[in-house]
């Protein structure tokens, strides 16, 4: 098998460019950069440290190929011809999912279908059987057909990297830990100012903000996919979760802050920072976002208000956004970043954003709006 390949990393559509900072940053040069995906060439290791060190990124797959399809005929061949059998062993399970968009080859359903059937044949051809057991290993195949462009990957991450593996417990509604960290990595937030969300649900922005700036890899307490591929090479993940081990900065101090209306909220808040080892840096406690107050002259407020769609009727968040500008107005100095999908939040807020970026929660439309209180420095 080739050492290297093309690694494609999905992103929720808008977090593109911090994914391609984050690869950047880990030392890789990105190829593309497309509507919810990046994608650079690598090795296994990059593909064990960039699912260890991705904030942003949902998941890390393996590129086995791509091809432009325009009948049922030609998808089989053309998946027929890639090197399965470099990956997958004669006991492997490959279970095949994925979808199509703008392409002659419509539905999902057949084309899964239509894929798992060539790489079966193959496996069969190559290991002279006619039954494939698929008991062993799972290797996760993925594609996607878009304007009859097919690609074929394999999955090397297994849960989302979202999942973080803190947030056994949520509260409604809770937000993306990728979306919590992006909101963070978008920020002006320094680590020696204060950061408050006082909508903090289940802690997730309070949470993921200590993580960054502690430098604790996402990934660290959780297991991957490829941990059980035939291909792992152990030493040298553990070298990199020993690094990942190694980086975390542990005498920086931090002034976080998490409240939420709801107790509830407060308790998971505290469960899930205890569970990601930064529960000394956040003092959650129960209070009203309406009667927001503090001493400190400058900061940052990072939230992620009630919607309205979700949480509360429309009419009660638009009197929120009212009333928490009161609040936040009476702190000049302070930034805030607020992630909602409410069209006319600025309009109910009161005051337009200074600069506002779409972000896509799923499916649903959200925006950053954000306002700088001490001008931000050029240099991030
Ligand atoms: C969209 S959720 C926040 C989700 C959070 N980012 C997370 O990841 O879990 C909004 C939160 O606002 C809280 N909330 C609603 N009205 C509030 C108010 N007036 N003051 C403080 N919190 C409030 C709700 O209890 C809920 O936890």
């Amino acid at each position: 098998m080739s050492n290297r390949f093309e690694i494609v990393v999905p992103t929720l559509f808008g977090l593109e460019s911090l994914v391609s900072k984050e690869l950047y940053r880990l030392g890789y040069d990105v190829k593309k950069t497309e509507d919810g995906k990046v994608t650079f060439d690598g090795d296994f290791d990059a593909v064990y440290r960039s699912n260890m060190w991705l904030r942003c990124g949902e998941r890390v797959l393996i590129k086995l190929g791509e091809f432009k399809v325009q009948t049922a005929d030609e998808l089989y061949d053309n998946v027929y011809a890639l090197p399965w059998e470099e990956f997958i062993s004669k006991e492997d399970a490959f279970p095949v999912k994925g979808r199509t968009i703008r392409s002659k080859l419509n539905s999902d359903r057949n084309s899964q279908i239509m894929i798992k059937k060539a790489i079966a044949d193959k496996l069969g051809h190559t290991y002279s059987i006619v039954r494939l057991p698929e008991t062993g290993v799972t290797y996760q195949v993925q594609f996607t057909i878009i304007n009859d462009i097919v690609t074929l990957m394999i999955d090397t991450t297994g849960v989302a990297l979202h999942k973080r593996g803190y947030r056994t417990q949520a509260n409604l509604a809770p937000l993306r830990e990728t979306i919590a960290a992006a909101m963070v990595m978008i920020s002006y937030w320094k680590f020696e100012e204060p950061l408050i969300d006082p909508f903090c649900g289940s802690g997730t922005i309070p949470i993921e903000s200590a993580m960054f700036k502690r430098n604790i890899a996402p990934g660290l307490t959780r297991h991957f996919a490829f941990e059980s591929f035939h291909q792992f090479d152990g030493k040298v993940y553990n070298d990199i979760v020993t690094e990942a081990k190694d980086s975390i900065h542990r005498d920086v101090t931090l002034d976080i802050t998490a409240t939420d209306i709801d107790p509830y909220a407060i308790e998971i808040t505290k469960e899930n920072a205890k569970r990601a080892g930064v529960s000394e840096f956040i003092n959650a406690y129960k209070s009203d976002a309406r009667k927001l107050v503090t001493d400190k002259t400058c900061g940052s407020i990072i939230t992620n208000p009630p919607y309205g769609e979700r949480l509360s009727d429309l009419e009660e968040s638009k009197r929120l956004y009212h009333d928490i500008y009161k609040s936040f107005s009476k702190l000049p100095k302070w930034s805030y970043y607020i992630l909602t999908s409410h069209e006319d939040f600025e309009k109910e807020f009161g005051r337009s954003a200074d600069r506002r970026r779409k972000i896509y929660n799923g499916m649903l439309r959200c925006w950053l709006y954000q306002y700088y209180g001490n001008k931000p420095s050029k240099k991030k």
